[in-house]
């Protein structure tokens, strides 16, 4: 498995990612080349990063070849509708200089202030992703923060099932419901913000465990993921946590440490906006 997860289609998704969100505001291409130097080849970005210019800068400096990366892209709240995420697919596209993505997300259920007829406006997005799909223009199709009720819309009424679900996860936020409900449903959950935003590396039990264990903090979060079976997107700017955050799979998080871990008090951001209704948006 940790090799990487198949999903519904046979495609191959890598168990780790790198997350460009933010890529150190200002200094993403100088970050992203970093993350490639420390063996990072699957990385995971948005129209609304504003980092897919820097990714395929540090890709083109770095001469590794295409089929050696997954690129994975996501359509902005202001991109959705059928005509809407087929060109902004189109401006990923050039703006990542590919031809094809390796994935492709709806990033948010909702558009930015809420929509009354959110199920229509998700369905015709859909319906542009898996025309994506079917042409051959990306290799999988998915979502982002869509809670199960969101799921349900797309279950019921789409030709092909979402393949992944990215939504915040971490000890501090677990999401059990969403995660059971993909897991039944074969849909790859994969995590952002894998360490919390760092707002855990303090937190007692996390601490304990890093000693027990003679990892980070970091490393006990990203493994914890791993353990559940959910592909972490972790960031960072600096090589040496680049290359830790990559090195979990010389230990193993105890089933009673699991338990543990899952007791944390839970207080995730997108707990307080389930929807992304919101202007701070990831
Ligand atoms: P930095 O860029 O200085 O490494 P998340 O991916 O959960 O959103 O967390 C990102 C934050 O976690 C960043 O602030 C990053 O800071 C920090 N971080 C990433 N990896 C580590 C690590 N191994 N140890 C400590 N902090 C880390």
């Amino acid at each position: 498995m940790y090799d990487g997860y198949e999903l519904r289609n046979g495609v191959k998704n890598p168990c780790i990612g790198f997350g460009t969100y933010k890529a150190a505001d200002g200094k993403s291409a100088e970050v992203i080349k970093t993350a490639l130097d420390a063996g990072y080849r699957y990385f995971d970005t948005a129209s609304f990063y504003g980092t897919e210019e820097y990714l395929a800068e540090a890709i083109q400096e770095s001469k590794v070849k295409r089929e050696d990366l997954f690129l994975a892209s996501k359509a902005w709240k202001t991109e959705m509708g059928y005509e809407k995420v087929r060109q902004a697919f189109e401006e990923s596209l050039k703006r990542l200089q590919t031809d094809y993505l390796d994935l492709y997300l709806i990033h948010w259920p909702l558009p930015e202030d809420g929509y009354e007829d959110w199920e229509k406006l998700d369905l015709e997005t859909w319906r542009g992703l898996e025309e994506l799909y079917e042409e051959g223009r990306v290799r999988a199709i998915g979502v982002s923060n869509f809670l199960p009720y969101h799921l349900e819309n797309l279950m019921k009424h789409s030709k092909i099932k979402p393949m992944v679900n990215q939504i915040e996860f971490h000890p501090g936020y677990t999401q059990e419901l969403t995660v059971q409900y993909c897991k039944e449903r074969d849909i790859l959950v994969q995590a952002w913000s894998p360490i919390g935003r760092s707002a855990l590396l303090d937190h007692p039990v996390l601490l304990k465990l890093s000693e027990k264990y003679h990892v980070s903090v970091a490393q006990i979060c990203i493994r914890y993921a791993l353990q559940r079976g959910i592909v972490p997107l972790p960031k960072s700017s600096a090589y040496e946590r680049m290359k830790q955050n990559q090195d979990v799979f010389d230990f193993e998080i105890s089933e009673e440490d699991m338990y543990r871990i899952g007791t944390i008090p839970q207080s995730g951001w997108s707990r307080l906006h389930p929807d992304g209704c919101s202007e701070r948006t990831v």
